[in-house]
């Protein structure tokens, strides 16, 4: 028995002395102290000895147990401190490294375009309002003054939707953000059908055109169109609007002109140009030596759209505008070819 003791004692401390972590050192805790360990049996074995030899053994068995739970307190000690030391050693942090550059997406030049157009326009007192991208014909010309057939109509090539028994009614992506003149009028003009409150909103989004993709042209691009509507307002609101606009756009020193010019949905109708901010107006290839650039399209909101949108034109007056973001960004930066901006290339849209 004092030999199977002492066996028992020697291959427990032998094998303690090859752990080395703290999962191991649990494990032979189970193993060598637990219930079942061959220690403990000696001692549920002790009532089947004589009288004589179970204080010795037990004795013996008790200074085992001593032992082998000092020598594992000790190696409990041992293990956790050279964790410790390890940890400090391997997984130093130095508060002195610079910080590694998170790389964040960015926003698309166009969205950043636009956004620049709203801030300006908000400050101005223009509410932005969304309307939808699919439209009907009747939406997209025919309440803008643009009766089925009317060759204006050859101005914005559209892609169709849906076209079969809809008769004069196809439904087609927007051409252009016109429509949600239409859309505005009538949601402002039902607050108040008899006396409907004044309008001054800006309508960002996408047009499509079936147009063939060239250096110039693109099927997508974005517009912001503009729209004032109440009482007493005149060709010079809309001309006092679009200069300012332009000069907290392009600078206080940007000189503008306007050109008459035709739009259904205008009367009169006018376009402004902004002096190229490449040649300074002496001439050059971006204005194709006009010295001037066009920016944007605009008018004096025509009495039948006034109507259409449920305010009447003996009462109501109002301007509006359309203008291009990506065609600004064109100008501003000198980029040669629209199709860079929905091509993806990462080259392109990073220098914004
Ligand atoms: N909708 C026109 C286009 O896409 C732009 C435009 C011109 C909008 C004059 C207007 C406007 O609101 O008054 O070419």
């Amino acid at each position: 028995m004092l030999e199977q003791l002492n066996e028992i004692e020697k291959s427990a401390m032998d094998s303690l002395q090859t752990i080395d972590n703290e999962s191991s050192l649990d494990a032979w805790r189970v193993t060598h102290l637990g219930r079942s360990s061959a220690l403990m049996q000696v001692f549920s074995g002790l009532g089947a000895l004589s009288k004589e030899e179970r204080p010795v053994v037990g004795q013996a068995a008790n200074r085992v147990k001593i032992a082998l739970e000092a020598a594992f307190a000790d190696k409990t000690g041992a293990v956790k401190k050279s964790a410790l030391e390890r940890s400090l050693n391997e997984e130093t942090l130095d508060v002195t490294l610079p910080g590694r550059t998170i790389h964040v997406g960015r926003l698309h030049p166009s969205t950043q375009q636009l956004r620049r157009v709203l801030a300006i326009l908000a400050e101005m007192g223009f509410q932005v309002y969304t309307s939808r991208e699919v439209e009907t014909d009747e939406m997209n010309f025919q309440l803008l003054n643009f009766p089925p057939h009317h060759p204006a109509r050859d101005m914005q090539d559209s892609l169709y939707v849906a076209t079969e028994e809809r008769g004069d009614n196809p439904i087609l992506l927007r051409t252009h953000t016109s429509p949600g003149q239409i859309h505005a009028m009538r949601q402002f003009a039902a607050m108040n059908p008899k006396d409907p409150p004044p309008i001054r909103i800006a309508l960002p989004g996408m047009c499509f055109r079936a147009e063939q993709i060239t250096a110039r042209s693109e099927v997508q691009f974005n517009q912001v169109e503009g729209l004032a509507v109440g009482k007493g307002i005149t060709l010079s609101d809309l001309k006092g609007t679009l200069v300012e606009f332009a000069h907290r756009m392009f600078g206080q020193n940007a000189r503008t002109r306007f050109r008459a010019s035709y739009f259904p949905f205008t009367e009169p109708s006018a376009e402004m140009d902004v002096e190229c901010f490449v040649c300074g107006g002496k001439g050059c290839a971006v204005c194709k030596n006009s010295g001037w650039l066009e920016i944007l399209g605009s008018g004096m909101v025509h009495p039948v759209v006034l109507q259409n949108g449920g305010y009447d034109p003996n009462i109501y007056s109002g301007f509006a505008w359309g203008m291009g973001p990506e065609r600004q960004l064109m100008l501003r930066y000198k980029i040669e070819d629209i199709r860079y901006f929905w091509g993806n290339d990462i080259r392109f849209l990073e220098q914004f």
